[in-house]
């Protein structure tokens, strides 16, 4: 509006040639790419070799990761990038590939790749009910996995960002896999929580805390959070979902939330909000795609349902820049 910059045909290219990043990344986590090349620095002969794969092909994928900045080349050998090497390789504390193998192959891309479909019919990503999709065991493992290979940083984020010292009993409303409650528990010794949410998804969660050694301080409760009760605590967390619930179940969550709480007691809602003006982050405008039934929704929008139902000084603060925020809020 009002523009007066030349129109710049790469603006549009690099937005809409963007999947061809999403696949390569997925080939190059599928075919162990980055976890041979964080080993050593490799020429394409040498790495194909090691995986058996046809060198010519394999040099193509090692240009375009090349080109993508995920794989530095020098020399003809290759190495990976800083981020690549953080993120992408399987041994790293901070890998999040399978997030994208799991959740964003299996789950999210199938039904991007349909999105017009979907919007024509009223339908949303994945599905319109989350406890219809979390009912097959197999889905819900898979979602969850991913989640949790995303989430655990996000959780670590989120504990860098709010204090939990102060509070002995979270309840991790719609808490998935239990990456926050590992992440808060991990940093707060005298923290424990109660991770709710779907049968299906609470088998994967009770493995993944028995794995990390925190059965003891982590428990679940079956629970949907739009039909059923779940327990009182200090700290109530409700991180990655709640803005895409209809208006009248964030409101009927955020009360029952409430009077759980003791005076003094605290929500955290960590969510893909947006600017005050919709205009950003574009990783929350993008991920809002994936709400069930709900609107886009803004820190400040967050902060007035909180206030609505009783809770004061909400405090609205980025969690993962670009990507997510928290409004958190305290019960007179
Ligand atoms: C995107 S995941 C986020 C998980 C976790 N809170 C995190 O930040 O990693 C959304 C989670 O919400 C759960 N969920 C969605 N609707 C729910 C409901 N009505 N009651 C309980 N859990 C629900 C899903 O099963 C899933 O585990």
């Amino acid at each position: 509006m009002g523009d007066k910059r030349q129109a710049d045909p790469n603006i549009v290219h690099h937005i809409a040639t963007g999947y061809m990043g999403t696949c390569v990344v997925l080939a190059a986590l599928e075919l162990n790419v980055f976890d041979e090349i964080a080993k050593k620095p490799l020429d394409t002969q040498e790495l194909s070799e090691i995986l058996n794969l046809n060198a010519k092909p394999l040099e193509r994928l090692m240009v375009a990761l090349a080109s993508l900045g995920l794989l530095e080349r020098a020399e003809g050998k290759y190495a990976c990038s800083l981020e690549t090497d953080r993120y992408l390789v399987k041994s790293s504390p901070s890998y999040f590939g399978d997030y994208y193998r799991f959740q964003v192959r299996q789950c999210l891309m199938p039904d991007f790749l349909r999105l017009d479909e979907l919007i024509r019919e009223n339908r949303a990503i994945m599905s319109d009910d989350w406890s219809e999709f979390m009912a097959d065991p197999e889905k819900a493992k898979v979602f969850i996995l991913g989640q949790h290979s995303a989430s655990l940083g996000g959780g670590r984020m989120l504990t860098t960002k709010f204090d939990f010292s102060p509070y002995r009993r979270m309840v991790d409303l719609a808490g998935g896999s239990g990456a926050c409650s590992i992440a808060a528990c991990r940093s707060n010794p005298e923290l424990t929580s109660v991770i709710v949410d779907f049968p299906n998804v609470l088998k994967v969660a009770e493995e993944i805390v028995a794995n990390e050694g925190l059965s003891d301080r982590i428990t679940t409760r079956a629970g949907d959070l739009t039909k059923d009760d779940w327990p009182a605590g200090d700290l109530m967390l409700i991180s990655l979902v709640v803005s895409g619930f209809a208006r009248d179940d964030q409101l009927a969550i955020f009360g029952k939330c409430f009077s759980k709480l003791p005076s003094g007691g605290a929500i955290i809602v960590h969510d893909f909000l947006m600017n005050r003006d919709y205009t950003g982050p574009t990783l929350s405008g993008l991920y809002n795609l994936t709400s069930a039934q709900g609107v886009p929704t803004s820190g400040e929008d967050m902060a007035g349902l909180l206030r609505e139902v009783g809770f004061v000084n909400p405090v609205i603060e980025t969690v993962i820049p670009e990507y997510t925020a928290m409004v958190a809020a305290r019960k007179p």
